[in-house]
């Protein structure tokens, strides 16, 4: 029987050359014995010398799915001795069963896979959770700072993330050190090395500044101790400075929700005074607002009513004919408008083009606006979540949304949600109690309502959907309808 004696630190390449010489000479995988140099298994053991590759015409053609490559490069990094036998077997079978890996009851795929999820869980932990330490004084002779992290893996990871590492730290030397051997970075190259490190001591000042911040970061009313220990297993609490404070945070913060909702109950919270004094600091009202529909396009341009111009890429005005008879008014720009500059051009957008257009209304035809002109978002790594506006925000823009109908004199206005039918309005009603109706303004206007298209983009239940659709079909329907009677 064939012994292979691997070094099993993750390198796929060895394996892989190891079972294509074994397949190729056609030995089956009961026929092999593999095993982890420095294992016990492997204290007696000396390993054969692999089967030649036979000549290319005797040679078994194996080829494999792509699947399994990458399936296997996960694999290999697990820490168990069985992952050898257990990748060549599967190897094996995928010769005479290509869509193997599909059949998620097989055991040996159902194995691997689990294998797969745990190196996965791994790196994933391990990027969640190195803590680089600045070692040496300050910055080094070639500028750069140097750091060393201590990280304990379960498994072969550190070759597989060390270039996260590299992308994400590029612009600091570092070291991360585990038992399972070592990654470098100096600026130039990476280095890795599979010896096993010894546990260095990475006391350091900034311990009790970072565990002052975490303490303060803690929200106790968003506590969810189960996620918190499935992201963050004790395991890995003896290498984080602020871990120890974990136990008695959750203790003390069921006492502190309560003190809190106390506290909320009596005193305003301390957004309450920030947002009045911004509303006094609205800049006072232009004496000659502008003539044009041009001119107060400008204006808007460079508007700060309220906070929200400062985060928002530039004002996102309303567009169409000045002589509109109809005006459309949403809530506010989203993602794409405010990179376009233009209202209704993202997601929402298109469903409402291809609704109203549908209904024989021409969009060229109308005048499509906003309740509010600054995307207002939250940034969520890279990507900026959509926020609704509050009422301050609305009553400031209101200013350009009432000279926007001051000036197109539109017959009918459609507010399409909330937002837009508290900005048109001073009633205190919701759009399902008002939806679908034609309602009397001042100056012989018609107000019609209905819902906002990016509601029915978040209807989860496919048939509610298409049935909201529908509905919202209806209504574009009804307005066009009015367009004639206005
Ligand atoms: N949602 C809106 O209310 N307006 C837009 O312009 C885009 C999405």
């Amino acid at each position: 029987m064939p012994r292979v004696v691997l070094e099993g630190r993750g390198e796929f390449g060895e394996w892989r050359d190891a079972a294509r010489a074994l397949a190729a000479a056609g030995v089956p995988p009961e026929d092999v014995d593999w095993r982890e140099k420095g294992s016990d298994a492997d204290l007696f053991a000396a390993p054969d010398a692999l089967p030649q590759l036979p000549s290319s015409g005797d040679r078994r053609q194996m080829t494999v799915p792509p699947a399994f490559i990458a399936l296997a490069e996960a694999v290999i990094c697990h820490s168990d001795p069985m992952r050898f036998v257990l990748l060549y077997r599967l190897l094996w079978r995928l010769q005479g069963d290509r869509t193997l890996l599909d059949v998620a009851s097989d055991e040996d795929v159902a194995r691997a896979r689990m294998m797969e999820k745990s190196v996965r869980r791994d790196a994933h932990k391990m990027t969640a959770f190195v803590r680089f330490k600045e070692v040496g004084s300050g910055i080094s002779l070639n500028g750069r700072r140097k750091f060393l992290a201590w990280f304990e893996p379960d498994h072969h990871i550190v070759a597989r993330k060390a270039p996260f590492f590299q992308k994400r730290f590029n612009d600091m030397d570092w070291v991360i050190a585990t038992p399972r051997g070592s990654a470098a970075w100096d600026g130039e190259k990476l280095t890795l090395s599979d010896t096993p490190c010894e546990k260095p001591d990475l006391t350091d000042p900034a311990d009790q500044l970072w565990r002052t911040y975490y303490a303060n970061i803690f929200n106790p009313a968003r506590l969810k101790v189960k996620a918190m220990q499935a992201e963050m297993p004790k395991k890995y609490w003896k290498n984080l400075p602020e871990a120890d404070l974990i136990p008695g945070m959750i203790a003390a913060a069921e006492s502190k929700v309560l003190a809190m909702a106390a506290k909320q109950a009596s005193e305003p919270l301390p957004f309450h005074d920030r947002l009045k004094q911004a509303a006094r600091n609205v800049p006072a009202t232009p004496k000659s607002p502008a003539g044009t529909l041009a001119a107060l396009r400008e204006e808007a341009a460079v508007c700060a009513r309220c906070p929200l111009h400062q985060t928002a890429t530039q004002t996102v005005f309303g567009e169409g004919p000045e002589d509109a008879q109809v005006m459309f008014v949403g809530e506010q720009p989203g993602d794409q408008e405010d990179l376009a500059g233009r209202p209704f051009v993202g997601p929402a957008g298109k469903v409402f083009d291809q609704i109203v257009g549908e209904a024989g209304i021409d969009r060229r035809s109308v005048y499509v606006t906003n309740a509010v002109k600054h995307f207002k978002y939250e940034p969520r790594g890279k990507r900026r979540i959509h926020q609704r506006p509050n009422m301050g925000e609305v009553t400031h823009c209101r200013w350009w949304l009432d000279l926007e109908v001051e000036m197109i004199k539109p017959r009918l206005i459609v507010a399409m949600g909330a937002t837009a039918l508290a900005s048109l309005t001073d009633a205190k009603q919701k759009v399902s109690e008002v939806r679908g109706r034609a309602i009397p303004l001042s100056e012989g206007r018609t107000l019609f309502v209905t819902v906002h298209p990016s509601y029915l983009l978040r209807i989860p239940d496919e048939r509610l959907k298409a049935e909201e659709m529908e509905r919202f079909r209806g209504d574009m329907r009804q307005v066009r309808n009015l367009i004639g009677q206005v």
